[in-house]
């Protein structure tokens, strides 16, 4: 969002009004922020606390507990390799280590170009194929560490669609 336009300072003032008679506000007027930007900056939460009157310090405090919220933009392709039992011990560890290597970042990064983003993701209830990577809502079974480059490839290639 950069220096926040006009534009984002009406939408962003519009969704604290809209809950403006709740007693605790807070996580809907976040909630309804990240679905619209995908991601809540310092600037933005300084905004909700100037408008609603919730400390920053409280605003940054629930940001920053709750994984579903960002402070960052996320990339363009999020890729998510569960870490839960089932798959730790199929080699999810191994299968995220590749992914970190080969796209420079650590889990919770973004690549420099956008791209991509990784998480470490709990269980993501698909256990029976482990080891599970889900990446922006497509799920791939039973991911081995070679078959890592050939994914990211084809994210590039379609991105260059
Ligand atoms: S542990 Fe990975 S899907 Fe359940």
């Amino acid at each position: 969002m950069g220096h926040l336009s006009m534009v984002a300072k009406k939408t962003i003032n519009e969704i604290v009004d809209r809950y403006k008679d709740e007693e605790t506000p807070l996580m809907l007027i976040l909630s309804d922020i990240q679905k619209e930007y995908g991601y809540i900056p310092l600037e933005v939460q300084e905004l909700v606390s100037e408008r609603t009157g919730i400390p920053v310090a409280e605003i940054y405090g629930v940001v920053t507990f709750y994984s579903y919220f960002s402070l960052k933009p996320k990339g363009k392709y999020v890729i998510g390799v569960c870490l839960g039992t089932a798959c730790y011990v199929k080699g999810s560890q191994q299968v995220i280590d590749k992914f970190s290597e080969l796209l420079h970042i650590k889990p919770g990064e973004t690549t420099e170009d956008g791209l991509f983003t990784l998480d470490a993701l709990r269980c993501i209830g698909a256990c029976g194929i482990a080891p599970a990577v889900s990446i922006s809502g497509k799920v791939y079974s039973k991911v081995s560490v070679n078959e890592v480059p050939q994914i990211i490839e084809s994210y590039r290639q379609e991105a260059q669609k």
